[in-house]
C-alpha cells in the first residue's frame, strides 16, 4: 500500500515473483492514481535537483521588507504605497519594487486588505471566476468591529478588535512581536537553505515567491485550511501543520494536499479568566499554489501562521465574527451562498465502479426495494461509457435506449438516476472514430494549450485527452450542447458527478504532440483485473484465505484493537510561478509541499496555456470551480426551473455556489470513518455544506462491522452515498442483514428529520449559515469542546454520538450545555444525566446510532418516513417539542415544492412553546398540502390536564417516566396558525 497508509493493515500474500509489481499496482485505484505515480522513483531524484537549486538560489535573510513611502485615507479605508527597503532580496527569485496596499472596510464585519503589486502584473482572479462585491455602498470605516494598524518602517500592519483595542491583536505582522527563536523547520528534509533563510520573517513580495507571516496566541484553537485530512483531526496542529495549496488528485492522504484548496481558516479564542471565547477569521483570496504554515517556537509565548505563496497577490479578508457561526455566514457573504439543493438530493445514494452493465445496475435498485432499504438516487461510474468516453454509454453493456427505459423506471417509482462526468476529452484515435464532443471543441476551439498554441495532451482513463478551457467564450455551449445531447441520447440524469476535475492526467506534464494516440489503455492496471485484485483483508481480520479471483471470503479472525494512529509523513515537493516576463513556469524556485513533488506531476504541465495566456501555474486551483459553474449553468439550461444537483471533487472558495462535494477516495478503515467527520465539518467553513464521505469506504475492502457504523453515521452527513472500488467485495447496505438493520434504521431517522435538514439548507443558502456544527459552534465557550470531532451537531439541536472504534458496544460523549442543557434520546425520549465538561458512557450496539434532542427545540417532522424522499413528503408531519429548564422551545421549519430554481413560494412555520402553551404561526404563500398529525411535548413535568387545541377539547396522553405529552391525530391544517393548551 502507500508508503503513508496505515502499517497495521494485514497484507494478503500475493504471488512471489510478481509481488512487488502488484504492490504498486494495489495502490493505483481509479480517480487517485496518484497516490503513487508511476514515476515515483525518478520523482526522489529530480526532488534532489530541485533542493539542490533551492539551495543555489533561496534566500531571504537578506530581505528587509517595505517601507511606507504615502498614505492616503478616505471615507471607505486607506491606500498606500510601499516601496522594497534595500537591495532587492532575490528570496526566490526577482522582487517586485512598488507595492499598494488598499484596505476598505466593506461591512461592519468585514475589512479587506489587498496588497499588490502597483503595476497589476501579478496574477489576480477574474469576478467571472469568484465573484465578490465590488461596488461597497457605505461606508463602514466608523461602524466597523475591525481596525487596521500599521507602522511604517519596516512597513507591518495588524488588526484589531475596535472593542478591544488592547487585546491580542487577530492578526499580526510586526516583526517586534516574533519569536526571537526561528520557526521550526518543517520536517526532517526542510533543511534547505529556504526554509533555514525563511525562518526569517520577512514580508516578501516577489514574482514566485510570497511571504507573510502573522502572530497567534499559543493556546489557540484554528480550523479549516484545506482540503485535508489532518492526523490532528478537525483543529488544526499548531506545531506541524504545513498545508500546501495545490489541487490533487490523491487518495485521501494525511496532511497533505488533496484535490481542493481552501486558504481561509477560523480562529477562536478562549479568554481563561472571564470564561468567554471570541471567533474570526481569516481569507486569503488567491488561486495560486503555496503552503501555509503553523508553527509554535520553542521558546516564547506565541504560534505562527507563515503564508508562502509562488504567485499571485495577498488579497486578504477579515472577518470579525464574533461567534464561529457568524465568521462561517460572514466568509458566505463575500464569496456567495451555497446552492439551493433538490430536496430529493438528501435521499440515500448508492454508487460503485464496477457495476458492469445495466442488469447489474439494476439489479442493486431490485435488491435495495427487496431489502427494504431506501433508495432514492441510482449512479454509474465510468463503466457507463463506451471506451471511457464522456457523454457516452456502452453500445452493448449500457445501450442508451434501455438507459433511457431504465431511468424512466426509476423516475416512475420517485427514484433519479446520476452519472459521472470526467474532466478529460479523449481525443480521437483516427479519422473514421468520430468522437462529437472532440471535433466540435476543436472546431470551437474550446481545449487548453501549450505555450506553442498547439493542443495539449494529457492521459486520463479514455487514452490520450484534450482538457476544456474554461476561460474561452465558447467552452460553455459546448459543454452545455454534449451534456443536452447525452441526456437525449437516453442518459437523461437528474445530476451530475463531477470528477477527475484537479484536473488530474496520468503524464507529467504534457504527454507530448507526438504520443501514440492509438494507445486507449492507461499506464496501470486497474484494480480488480488480474495483477491488481483487491485482495487486502478489511481491517480487522487475519488473511485466512486469498483466493485468486479477487472476491475473497471473510472469514478471518477480528484482530483488531483500539485505533492506532494513522502514520503521517509529508513526501516529496514541488514546483510552482506568475503570468508576467521573467517568470519561471516550469520550475519555480520556491518548492512547496505537493505531495507528488513537481506541480505538473499527475496534473496538467503548469505551463499549459488558456486564451489571453492565462497559465496554468497560476490558475490550476480554479479548475474544478470553473467546471462547476459551467456544469451548473448547463444543467439550469438543459433542467428549466429545477436545481442543479452536482457533486464534484475539487473545490475551490465559493465553489458551493454550484455543486455539493464528496470527500473523495478515502479507505475501508476505521480512521477513514472518522476522519469523515471533520472532512464534513471542514467543508462547512468552506461554504460548501452539502458533503460526505463515501459510505463503507472506497479503496480496498469493507466488511461488515465498519459498514454497518458508516451507514449509520453519514445518514447524519448532508450528502448520504455508498460507494466501492472496482475489485472489492461488495458493500452495498443489503449485503449483509445487521447493516441492512442498521441502514434502515439510521434511514427512517434521516428521513423523518427531512423537515429539519431541509430548513437548515434553506438558512445556509439565505445566510450561509453552517447546517452541521461542531460542538463549540454551538457551546463556544466549553473549552473541552474545542477539539471535538469525534462527535456532532445537525444544526443547533441534533446531537450525534456515533461509534467510530471496531468492536465497542458503547461509546462515550459530551453532552454540551454544562448541565445546563437536557438533551433528550431521540428514541426513547430519556432525558441524559446532565454533566458539566465529562463525558457520559452510552450504549451503542451494533445498528444502533446514538442521537439526541437538545432542550429548547421545535423540530418538524415526517411522521412516516417511506421508501423515498417524495413518498415520505406526501406523508402527515409531526412536531417534536423539546421544553428547557424555564418550559420554553422554539423552532422554525422552512417549507416549499423542493425543486423550483430560483425557489418559489415558500412556507416559514414558527413554533413558540411557553408557559403551558404551543402557537405555531406560519409565514408565506406555499400552500402546504400535509397535515400536521401527532404534537409530542417532552419535558412536561407536571401530570397535565385540560388540553385544548384552538380552544377546543382535545384528548391527549402524559407519559410520566418521560415527561411527554402526546397528542395524536390532531390534524391540523398547517396554512392556518395554532394554538395549544395544557394546565
Ligand atoms: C536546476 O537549475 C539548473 C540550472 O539553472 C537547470 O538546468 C535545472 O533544470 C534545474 N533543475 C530543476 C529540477 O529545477
Ligand atoms: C517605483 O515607484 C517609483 C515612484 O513612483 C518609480 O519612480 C519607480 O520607477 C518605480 N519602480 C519600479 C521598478 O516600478
Amino acid at each position: 500500500m502507500r508508503h503513508d497508509s496505515p502499517t497495521h493493515l494485514t497484507m494478503p500474500k500475493l504471488l512471489g515473483a510478481l509481488g512487488l509489481t502488484i504492490l504498486v499496482s494495489l495502490t493505483l485505484a481509479k480517480d487517485f492514481l496518484g497516490s503513487l505515480p508511476p514515476q515515483a522513483t525518478d520523482l526522489s531524484l529530480s526532488v534532489g535537483s530541485i533542493i539542490e537549486n533551492a539551495t543555489q538560489e533561496g534566500n531571504s535573510s537578506g530581505c528587509q521588507g517595505y517601507n511606507l513611502q504615502t498614505l492616503q485615507e478616505d471615507e471607505a479605508g486607506l491606500t498606500a504605497k510601499l516601496s522594497l527597503v534595500g537591495e532587492s532580496c532575490q528570496a526566490f527569485g526577482e522582487d517586485i519594487v512598488n507595492l499598494t496596499v488598499r484596505v476598505t472596510y466593506e461591512t461592519a464585519t468585514r475589512l479587506h486588505v489587498n496588497i499588490f503589486d502597483t503595476s497589476d502584473e501579478q496574477y489576480t482572479i477574474p469576478q467571472s471566476v469568484v465573484q465578490r462585491p465590488q461596488q461597497i455602498k457605505d461606508a463602514y470605516r466608523q461602524s466597523s468591529d475591525l481596525v487596521f494598524n500599521y507602522e511604517s518602517s519596516p512597513f507591518s500592519f495588524w488588526i484589531t478588535r475596535k472593542a478591544h483595542p488592547d487585546a491580542t491583536p487577530l492578526f499580526d505582522t510586526r516583526l517586534k512581536s516574533m519569536p526571537p527563536t526561528p520557526i521550526p523547520a518543517v520536517d526532517s528534509s526542510d533543511t534547505y537553505k529556504n526554509t533555514t533563510s525563511l525562518n526569517n520573517l520577512s514580508f516578501v513580495f516577489e514574482k514566485q515567491y510570497l511571504q507573510l507571516t502573522s502572530a497567534l496566541p499559543k493556546d489557540t484553537n484554528i480550523y479549516g485550511l484545506g482540503e485535508a485530512v489532518a492526523s490532528s483531526g478537525f483543529r488544526r496542529n499548531l506545531t506541524s501543520t504545513v498545508q500546501a495549496m495545490w489541487a490533487r488528485d490523491v487518495a485521501d492522504p494525511v496532511d497533505e494536499n488533496a484535490y481542493g484548496s481552501h486558504p481561509i481558516y477560523l480562529e477562536h479564542r478562549f479568554d481563561s479568566a472571564t470564561q468567554t471565547s471570541q471567533s474570526h477569521g481569516v481569507f486569503l483570496l488567491s488561486a495560486a499554489g503555496g503552503d501555509i504554515l503553523l508553527r509554535t517556537p520553542p521558546s516564547g509565548n506565541i504560534s505562527v501562521i507563515q503564508y508562502r505563496m509562488i504567485g499571485g497577490v495577498l488579497d486578504f479578508y477579515f472577518f470579525s465574527g464574533p461567534s464561529p457561526k457568524a465568521v462561517i455566514e460572514q466568509y458566505g457573504e463575500l464569496i456567495g451562498m451555497p446552492t439551493w439543493q433538490p430536496i430529493w438530493g438528501f435521499g440515500f445514494h448508492l454508487c460503485r465502479w464496477g457495476y458492469q452493465n445495466i442488469a447489474e445496475t439494476r439489479e442493486q435498485v431490485t435488491s435495495m426495494r427487496a431489502a427494504n432499504i431506501p433508495l432514492e438516487v441510482m449512479w454509474n461510474d465510468i463503466d457507463l461509457y463506451h471506451a471511457v468516453r464522456d457523454f457516452t454509454s456502452d453500445p452493448v453493456s449500457f445501450p442508451g435506449e434501455e438507459m433511457r427505459q431504465f431511468i424512466r423506471d426509476l423516475a416512475s417509482s420517485n427514484q433519479h438516476y446520476i452519472p459521472i462526468v470526467d474532466a478529460a476529452i479523449p481525443k480521437q484515435v483516427n479519422a473514421s472514430d468520430l468522437y462529437d464532443p472532440y471535433t466540435k471543441g476543436v472546431a470551437k476551439d474550446v481545449f487548453i494549450k501549450n505555450p506553442d498554441g498547439t493542443e495539449y495532451v494529457g492521459q486520463v482513463w479514455p487514452g490520450y485527452t484534450v482538457f476544456p478551457d474554461w476561460f474561452q467564450n465558447n467552452t460553455q455551449d459546448w459543454w452545455t450542447e454534449a451534456l443536452r445531447n447525452w441526456s437525449q441520447a437516453g442518459i437523461e440524469f437528474s445530476g451530475i458527478w463531477l470528477d477527475m476535475n484537479e484536473a488530474s492526467s496520468f503524464c507529467d506534464g504534457s504527454c507530448g504532440t507526438d504520443a501514440d494516440i492509438s494507445n486507449t489503455s492507461v499506464p496501470f492496471i486497474l484494480p480488480g483485473e488480474p495483477g491488481n485484485f483487491v485482495t487486502d483483508y478489511p481491517e480487522c481480520y487475519n488473511s485466512t484465505v486469498s483466493g485468486p479471483s479477487g472476491n475473497i471470503t471473510v472469514n478471518g479472525t477480528l484482530t483488531c484493537h483500539l485505533d492506532t494512529a494513522v502514520s503521517v509523513s509529508l513526501n516529496k515537493r514541488g514546483l510552482g510561478a506568475g503570468k508576467q516576463e521573467g517568470v519561471d513556469l516550469n520550475t519555480p524556485q520556491y518548492a512547496i509541499h505537493n505531495g507528488f513533488g513537481r506541480l505538473s506531476n499527475h496534473a496538467l504541465a503548469t505551463n499549459a496555456t488558456h486564451v489571453d495566456g492565462q497559465v496554468e501555474l497560476d490558475t490550476h486551483n480554479l479548475w474544478g470551480l470553473m467546471e462547476e459553474k459551467a456544469t451548473h449553468l448547463a444543467l439550469k439550461s438543459i433542467q428549466p426551473g429545477k436545481r442543479p444537483f452536482l457533486i464534484s471533487r475539487s473545490t475551490f472558495p465559493s465553489s458551493g455556489r454550484w455543486t455539493g462535494h464528496w470527500l473523495g477516495d478515502n479507505f475501508s478503515l476505521w480512521a477513514y470513518l472518522r476522519h469523515s467527520i471533520s472532512g464534513v465539518l471542514q467543508f462547512q467553513i468552506f461554504q460548501i455544506p452539502f458533503v460526505g464521505a463515501d459510505t463503507c469506504g472506497f479503496v480496498g475492502n469493507t466488511d461488515e462491522e465498519l459498514c454497518n457504523r458508516w451507514m449509520q453515521l453519514s445518514a447524519f452527513t448532508p450528502f448520504y452515498r455508498n460507494h466501492n472500488i472496482k475489485g472489492a467485495i461488495p458493500q452495498e447496505p443489503y449485503r449483509w442483514d445487521s447493516v441492512a438493520d442498521a441502514s434502515r434504521k439510521a434511514i427512517a431517522v434521516r428521513y423523518a428529520l427531512l423537515p429539519y435538514w431541509y430548513t437548515l439548507f434553506a438558512l445556509s443558502s439565505t445566510s450561509g449559515t453552517p447546517p452541521v456544527r461542531a460542538l463549540f459552534f454551538e457551546f463556544p465557550d466549553e473549552p473541552e469542546l474545542f477539539d471535538v470531532d469525534s462527535q456532532f451537531l445537525v444544526g443547533s439541536d441534533i446531537l450525534v454520538t456515533p461509534v467510530l472504534y471496531p468492536n465497542s458496544t458503547t461509546v462515550q460523549g459530551y453532552f454540551p450545555g454544562h448541565g445546563n442543557v437536557t438533551w433528550r434520546d431521540w428514541y426513547t425520549h430519556e432525558a441524559a444525566k446532565p454533566t458539566s465538561g465529562q463525558k457520559l458512557e452510552l450504549q451503542a450496539p451494533l445498528s444502533h446510532i446514538n442521537v439526541d434532542v437538545r432542550d429548547g427545540s421545535a423540530i418538524l417532522l415526517h411522521a412516516e418516513p417511506a421508501y423515498t424522499i417524495e413518498e415520505t413528503r406526501q406523508g402527515p408531519y409531526s412536531l417534536l417539542v423539546s421544553l428547557d429548564f424555564a418550559g420554553k422551545a422554539q423552532g422554525n421549519a422552512y417549507i416549499d415544492d423542493g425543486i423550483s430554481n430560483p425557489p418559489g413560494p415558500s412556507r416559514t412555520l414558527t413554533f413558540t412553546a411557553s408557559q403551558n402553551q404551543l402557537v405555531i404561526n406560519g409565514n408565506g404563500s406555499f400552500s402546504i398540502q400535509q397535515r400536521l398529525q401527532d404534537i409530542f411535548i417532552l419535558g412536561v413535568t407536571q401530570v397535565a390536564s385540560n388540553f385544548k387545541l384552538n380552544g377546543q377539547a382535545h384528548n391527549a396522553t402524559y407519559d410520566a417516566t418521560v415527561q411527554k405529552l402526546s397528542f395524536s391525530n390532531v390534524n391540523v391544517d398547517l396554512n392556518g396558525d395554532l394554538t395549544m393548551t395544557w394546565a
